[in-house]
């Protein structure tokens, strides 16, 4: 907790360490009441700074946080009180030589340790948490990405409650103590900075596997988890395996220690932790079997998996230097991740799902108030950086390379990037160099990705001279201002697209200036404000499919007509952007449904809309992932981020109004699809493979859209696929759509067997809740007010926060946005609460508020007032303070 404001921290300030730690050693007793941790420090000198003028050296100046020093020596010496200064954060000390070693015995108290950052205790094992700044509350530390150290770490605890003991690297030793109490030693080879240290010590089992790497090394691979969950790791294992192979195969990179672990924790503040060697998990990123965890819940394990397995080489062999160069590792991961996933599963669907995310997401982070750029200059706590835009606009601007330099290319400069800097701790501007290097490819104007915030616009229009037989494209950009940043100059903007005969042909592209056509997709480079593209042999005026692939993270508008998109729907050869024809003929049909509510006229549904989605449904060709894709209208929450001012009750109105008369106009198609895959998941066993979760996916599209006609033999299939099927796919999708519907006793009497069902299992009673307080049925604050007093939910698990309050917040918008302001009350006290336990959970949970310019005055006002509220609510951590007094700036 902050005793005076919190400081603001710059990137330009950014200075060497005046000294370097070259090993570490690190021993934790852990006991019940308290854990006792000694560390040795071998230190020098940092020889890349100058010595002072005076020839002196520098103050010593460790970090720590909420430490009870017990005993500090340099070089063999005691000292005492009088040689050193303390104060809430520092630990400050004069070396007299270049070389010395620092000793320290610290007193930590994890027991009681509810924020889950640094050591804590999470179902009665011990566990760790140190990225960003976590390990300054376990020891006196340099405690900086750019101060790597070689680890060895022992710990000790009682044999009988903690037989597992962890931690990074290989184990060198073990012993007992005869008093009922073991320990353990690992040794990590390789330097690492303090945010990759973990420990962990409990009552686990696991299982174990082996892969062989491209080198032919033998390495074990343990995932541990609790004994009642050992049933549900095979999933993760196999996902662990896929991971390390694509891994050497795309990128090249081959695993270095002789184990790989991951522990699942209960408690966990975000998804997961690449610490080296030993992975932590969430474990909602880790246990998966058909019976408890959703297709969807299979799919992130897989990403999960991939994801901080990929750290260990775009994160941990070459680390960030200082933290504003979080996306350096972040997103370059996110973007392995992603072209992972793609290539184990529907290459386009993933592209979409992200894209949806992206675009509801991080483009409304991108217009409020705690816009950043993805190499931040300024941040006040590092806790509240770990976003959307670091993350997915990060990955989106490693894609945009990747399109600029054309894959062989971009492998030559990753390859690059990983042999330069191996070992080191490095910049975002390193990463661009290597691949400069390596393409001879000049990216000094892209480079404004990294450094200008806020959404880029791309307007298009067209001109066709049918004398000339010319077709011209004319782009415009420009960028809204963003905090800090009033002007923005051009982005190079990388526009993949095609040109479409009447038939949906594409035509192949040649520009004035160039004696032939180039291909028949082609990316182009808008890098100018305003821009214009010739192109030459067009005997009829061509349809453009704009943006493929979704080629960059921009907000591109072009004249579409409905018939136009309609056309694009059916023919486009991408298969991305034939889902975006679908989604932009959508908006329009609600937007001119939130029109006709806002004047209170009836809502009449453009019949094109029912057309185009009934050649979709009855197109037995497409991938049905596709189909359900493109059977899904646009969310709330999307529609909200393109309005200029938001209207929560008309959105919500004309978007079911929509829905309901799909469902009755498409009725027999929708049915037909319906009862053939139910079917097909009656009479198969559940298998977690990308063309029974295309199935699946359709059947329960198809499910909820049929529940809205209200017919009794929908009713009947729907309790019917609740109560007979062998997974949670079908079985949560059947009790969602009952949790929205009318049918008051069958919705009650699912809910409570499911529970009855389920009530051991925490990652399912998530789910449970999330169902119920995402229904947007009228009186959901008051349900999930009565939720929180249910016996399985507790505000100290972040799970259970983000299911039922960040759900209810983030999902639910016409019950959290009540004209009357108790949805804003509400969550404004849980931030409240959540401040004295948990200062990141509690910021993260503020991200609906700072949205209030997007609404009505009277909304904005209640908005405000609660913000306001928080603001004066008692001792603010940085989290929350930063967070809101940036909103209210
Ligand atoms: N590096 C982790 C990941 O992306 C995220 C951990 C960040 N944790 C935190 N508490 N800020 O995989
Ligand atoms: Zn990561």
């Amino acid at each position: 907790m902050r005793t005076e404001q919190p400081k603001m921290i710059y990137l330009e300030d950014y200075q060497a360490p005046d000294y370097l730690i070259d090993e570490t050693h690190l021993t934790f007793e852990l006991y019940e009441d308290h854990t006792l941790v000694h560390a040795q420090l071998v230190m020098r000198r940092n020889p890349a700074c100058a010595a002072d003028s005076t020839g002196g050296l520098p103050p010593l100046v460790l970090d720590g946080q909420q430490l009870e020093l017990l005993n500090l020596a340099l070089d063999d010496r005691e000292l005492t009180v009088a040689d050193y200064q303390l104060d809430d954060s520092h630990l400050t000390l004069q070396p007299t030589q270049e070389r010395f070693v620092i000793d320290s015995s610290v007193r930590i108290h994890p027991e009681s340790n509810t924020a889950l950052e640094g050591l804590y205790k999470s179902s009665g094992m011990f566990c760790t948490q140190c990225e960003a700044e976590g390990f300054r509350k376990i020891t006196y530390y340099l405690d900086r990405p750019d101060v790597m150290s070689k680890f060895t770490t022992t710990v000790s605890a009682e044999q009988h409650s903690y037989p597992v003991l962890l931690s990074n690297g290989n184990p060198i030793a073990t012993g007992s103590e005869g008093d009922g109490r073991h320990w353990a030693t690992w040794e990590d080879p390789f330097m690492k900075p303090a945010y990759l240290f973990a420990l962990v010590a409990g009552d686990l089992w696991c299982v174990e596997d082996r892969f062989t790497t491209m080198s032919a090394r033998e390495v074990t691979l343990r995932i541990y988890v609790e004994p009642e969950n050992i049933d549900k790791v095979q999933h993760a294992m196999d996902s662990l395996k896929k991971s390390m192979t694509w891994d050497e195969q795309v990128y090249g990179r081959e695993y270095d220690l002789d184990i790989f672990m991951i522990v699942a924790v209960n408690d966990f503040n975000m998804g997961a932790m690449e610490n080296k060697g030993l992975n932590i998990f969430n474990s909602s990123c880790v246990l998966a079997r058909a019976e408890t965890a959703t297709d969807a819940a299979h799919q992130r394990v897989e990403a999960v998996v991939a994801h901080e397995y990929f750290h260990n080489w775009s994160g941990n062999r070459v680390t960030c230097r200082d933290w504003f160069q979080l996306s350096l590792k972040e997103g370059f991961t996110v973007f392995r991740d992603s072209e992972f996933s793609a290539d184990m599963n529907s290459r386009t669907v993933k592209r979409i799902e992200d894209v949806a995310y992206l675009r509801t997401h991080q483009f409304a982070e991108d217009a409020g108030p705690m816009a950043h750029p993805v190499r931040p200059d300024a941040y006040m706590e590092i806790s509240n950086f770990y976003t959307l835009t670091i993350y997915e606009k990060g990955s989106e601007v490693l894609r945009m390379i990747h399109t600029l330099l054309g894959a062989e290319t971009f492998r030559k400069g990753s390859d690059l990037y990983f042999e330069r800097h191996d070992g080191q701790a490095v910049t975002c501007d390193d990463f661009v160099q290597a691949m400069e290097d390596a393409s001879g490819v000049d990216l000094s104007q892209f480079k404004r990705w990294y450094t200008q915030a806020g959404t880029p616009r791309l307007e298009v229009s067209e001109s066709y001279d049918a004398a000339a037989n010319t077709y011209r494209l004319q782009f415009r950009q420009s960028c809204p201002a963003t905090p800090g940043q009033a002007e923005k100059l051009p982005f190079v903007i990388p526009v993949e697209l095609a040109l479409l005969d009447a038939e949906g042909r594409e035509l192949p592209l040649q520009l004035v200036g160039e004696d032939k056509p180039v291909g028949r997709s082609r990316v182009l480079q808008v890098t100018q404000a305003e821009q214009a593209f010739t192109f030459l042999n067009l005997e009829a005026k061509p349809l453009p499919s704009l943006l493929r692939g979704f080629s960059a993270p921009v907000k591109l508008s072009f004249p579409y007509s409905r018939d136009q998109l309609m056309f694009l729907m059916q023919h486009d050869s991408d298969g991305f952007n034939r889902w975006e024809a679908g989604q932009q003929l959508s908006v329009q049909v609600l937007q001119e449904l939130i029109g006709q509510h806002q004047r209170g006229e009836a809502l009449v549904l453009d019949q094109r809309l029912v057309s185009a989605l009934r050649s979709v449904l009855e197109n037995a060709s497409l991938d049905q992932a596709m189909v359900a894709e493109m059977l899904s209208l646009p969310g709330e929450g999307y529609l909200t981020e393109i309005s200029e001012v938001a209207d929560v009750d008309a959105i919500h109105a004309a978007r079911e109004f929509a829905r309901s008369a799909l469902a009755t106009a498409l009725f027999e198609p929708l049915w037909a699809r319906y009862q053939v895959n139910r079917e097909l998941s009656r009479s198969t066993a559940y298998v977690a493979e990308s063309s029974h979760f295309a199935r699946r996916s359709l059947q329960n599209i198809a499910l909820s859209y049929l529940m809205l006609t209200g017919k009794a033999e929908v009713l009947a299939a729907c309790l019917e696929q609740f109560e007979v099927c062998d997974n949670m796919t079908e079985r949560l999708a059947a009790l969602a759509v009952l949790v929205n519907s009318p049918f008051t006793s069958e919705r009650d009497a699912a809910l409570q067997s499911f529970a009855e069902h389920f009530k051991d299992n925490a990652l399912v009673m998530d789910q449970w809740f999330s169902v119920q307080a995402a229904s947007t049925l009228p009186g959901g604050l008051v349900r999930v007010q009565a939720l929180m007093q249910h016996p399985a939910f507790t505000m100290k698990n972040p799970n259970k926060v983000r299911a039922l309050i960040g759900a209810f917040a983030g999902q639910n918008l016409i019950n959290f946005h009540a004209a009357d302001g108790s949805g804003y009350r509400f969550l404004a006290d849980q931030v409240i609460s959540l401040n004295a336990s948990n200062p990141q959970i509690a910021s993260r949970q503020l991200g609906p508020l700072t949205r209030w310019r997007k609404y009505d005055a009277s909304r904005q006002a209640l908005m405000k007032a609660e913000l306001e509220r928080i603001l004066v609510s008692g001792e603010l951590s940085s989290d929350v303070f930063e967070v809101v007094s940036k909103s209210l700036a």
